[in-house]
């Protein structure tokens, strides 16, 4: 059972997989927002030697059991990352596992190399979901070099795609494009702008800002300027928008989970908007604890994507805490794309904590600053305690002897 993504590594692995292993090889494609023609995927499948050719769209549900969860738990990995490669693997490898067990598979393979994060995540989501089926990764047991794998697919009839000179490896899907390799690997050097696919340079974006008005619901975004969308419809429309104005790019020196540091560039504009808009929703209506408490929740839920462990026990009991920090998160947020920046322009919700009879210096203040300094007494009598019963200061030491200086 094959995750098959129509290029050259995977169909490679076609006739590699029934020669070397003798097995029959059946593919799977799936689309998670990439751009792809699924209907030419599955005829080079089966041009490539795959003795069935399976394909599903799984748009939708990428985004509503993987995306959302993960923008409400505002993931970044290291602070940066919104996890995109990272949270669609797991999707496929449940869709492998499924047409593994109808197909009577006993292998799922992909088509990672043994360097990067993507084996861990499709071999751990696997074997969490189906402990009894193996998993092949011929790429990482090959020794073949770029060439060799050319001479192999033209020996085996497999169209090799004549515009493959672009020197950068990328992936794609709703959440975001991921490019790699090339110049890219001297993080010294600045990104050129042929590596950019979704965003528009910053300098070359309109020099005038668009606003988006984004309607959450629960934590999970449900309308964009006013029009109730499906979440994968608004990310798509929202990718478009923020990427015209230059939003999104980010240069990333991230570390792998195999030990290795590496310089990663992305292009996650709606990811970037979405998240900033949910912080900023969150702000407004959690309170102090349950947000700084939150935040350390954050940063382990996104290294469990990242990591690989989204089937896992933990995943599932953040997800829980996470939800419950939901239920009111429901308003609306209006950003200003400018120039690769998106910055919040206002905020409201039903559920705002913040009291302008509270907050304000203006007249209706219904705050009460007499209590205030009884509110600091007590606050302030751990610190006056221990400031009171410190030890008596110690005599100062005398300074080192210092050798004589030589007179010449
Ligand atoms: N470093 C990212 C991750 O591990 C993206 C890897 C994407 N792969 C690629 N061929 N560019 O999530």
């Amino acid at each position: 059972m094959l995750a098959y993504s129509g290029g050259l590594d995977t169909s490679v692995a076609i006739p590699w997989l029934r020669e070397t292993k003798g097995l029959d090889v059946v593919t799977l494609t799936v689309d998670v927002g990439q751009p792809v023609d699924l209907e030419r995927v599955r005829a080079k499948a089966e041009a490539s030697g795959a003795v069935a050719a399976y394909v599903a769209d799984a748009k939708r549900e990428f985004a509503d059991e993987f995306v959302v969860p993960a923008l409400r738990a505002n993931a970044l990995y290291e602070g940066v990352y919104p996890v995109s490669t990272a949270l669609a693997r797991p999707l496929i490898a449940r869709h492998l596992v499924a047409i593994a067990r109808k197909e009577h598979a006993a292998f799922v393979a992909h088509g990672c190399t043994g360097k990067g994060n993507d084996q861990v995540r499709f071999d751990l989501s696997t074997t969490s979901l189906a402990p009894e089926l193996g998993v092949i990764a011929p790429a990482r047991e090959w020794r073949m070099t770029r060439e060799e794998e050319v001479a192999f697919a033209e020996a085996h009839g497999i169209p090799v795609a004549a515009t493959r000179a672009s020197p950068y490896s990328t992936d794609e899907n709703l959440w975001g494009r991921s490019i790699e390799c090339g110049v890219l690997e001297d993080p010294a050097v600045e990104p050129p702008e042929e590596v950019f696919g979704w965003t528009r340079s910053p300098q070359t974006a309109p020099e005038v800002p668009q606003y988006v008005k984004l309607e959450f619901e629960r934590g999970a975004p449900i309308a964009l300027d006013g029009e109730r969308l499906p979440s994968d419809v608004l990310i798509e429309r929202l990718n478009a928008l923020a990427g015209e104005h230059g939003v999104g790019r980010i240069d990333h020196l991230e570390s792998r989970v195999v030990g290795i540091k590496s310089r990663e560039i992305y292009e996650c504009p709606a990811a970037s908007v979405l998240v900033r808009a949910h912080q900023a929703l969150e702000a407004l209506i959690l309170p102090r604890d349950v947000l700084e408490f939150k935040r350390s929740v954050e940063l382990r839920y996104a290294s469990l994507i990242y990591d690989g462990l989204w089937f896992a026990p933990l995943r599932e009991a953040l997800d829980a805490f996470v939800r419950s920090t939901q239920e009111r998160i429901s308003g609306e947020v209006s950003m200003k794309l400018f120039k690769g920046t998106a910055s919040i322009a206002g905020r409201r919700s039903p559920y705002s904590l913040y009291q302008p009879s509270l907050a304000t210096y203006a007249s209706g203040d219904r705050f009460r600053p007499e209590m205030a300094e009884g509110f600091i007494y007590v606050w302030g009598l751990p610190a006056r305690t221990w400031a009171a019963t410190a030890p008596a200061p110690v005599a100062a030491e005398a300074p080192n002897p210092r050798p004589a200086r030589r007179r010449t």
